[in-house]
């Protein structure tokens, strides 16, 4: 099994760096093959809206680093996708590679689409300053539903709250609750979200 995880925030080492790759390391220590991304390494331009990917036979016609994550994705069973809330939604970073995933994902969207895309597993993982882990429960569920209308088999959707003054990497209680989501997309069942 391959998964991969696209950490979408400008802090390298932050806290959605930190739990995309807690949740890589789960799945890795049940056999899963894993690969990080993180968008502050990357360019990735935002979509321009062209619709050559609807034209043409080539796929998005951005030549930008999103082609490697195109490549990636294509071979991966599994997709780790993490975002900072920013002013109550993802980041602009997460947005920009959504966007990008037009070109490649749902039929509904591309003549690329393949049948072995179905059900590609997903885990969105959010962080946020704010103590209240369901605080911004209503605009999650909505960007869970749209994955889901991408075809992703959305497994879970962790938020890990309460990071204004300490990261997420100095909460013990999380290194276990992150490693376990990442092993559960190796396992058969889900975990309950
Ligand atoms: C521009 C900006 C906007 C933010 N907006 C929110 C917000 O609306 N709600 C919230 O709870 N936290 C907000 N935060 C806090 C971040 O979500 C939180 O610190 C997050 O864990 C940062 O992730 P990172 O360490 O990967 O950068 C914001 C932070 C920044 C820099």
């Amino acid at each position: 099994m391959k998964v991969i995880g696209y950490s979408a925030s400008p802090r390298k080492e932050g806290n959605t760096a930190w739990v995309v790759n807690k949740i890589l390391e789960g799945a890795h220590e049940q056999g899963a093959e894993t690969q990080s991304w993180s968008s502050s390494d990357l360019e990735i331009k935002p979509c321009r809206g062209c619709l050559a990917c609807h034209k043409g036979a080539r796929g998005c016609v951005i030549n930008d680093d999103m082609q490697d994550i195109y490549a990636a994705l294509a071979q991966a069973d599994a997709l780790v996708l993490g975002s900072p809330i920013y002013m109550g939604q993802m980041s602009g970073q997460a947005k920009i590679f959504t966007d990008r995933l037009f070109a490649q994902i749902s039929p509904r969207f591309s003549p690329h689409y393949k049948e072995e895309n179905a059900g590609k597993k997903l885990i969105l993982a959010f962080t946020q300053g704010n103590p209240d882990p369901g605080r911004f429960q209503v605009y999650i569920d909505y960007t869970k539903h749209m994955f889901q209308l991408l075809e992703f088999d959305v497994i879970a959707v962790p938020v890990v709250a309460g990071l204004r003054t300490e990261s997420a990497q100095e909460r013990t209680e999380l290194h276990a609750v992150m490693k376990e989501i990442g092993s559960s997309l190796v396992a058969e069942r889900a975990p309950e979200e």
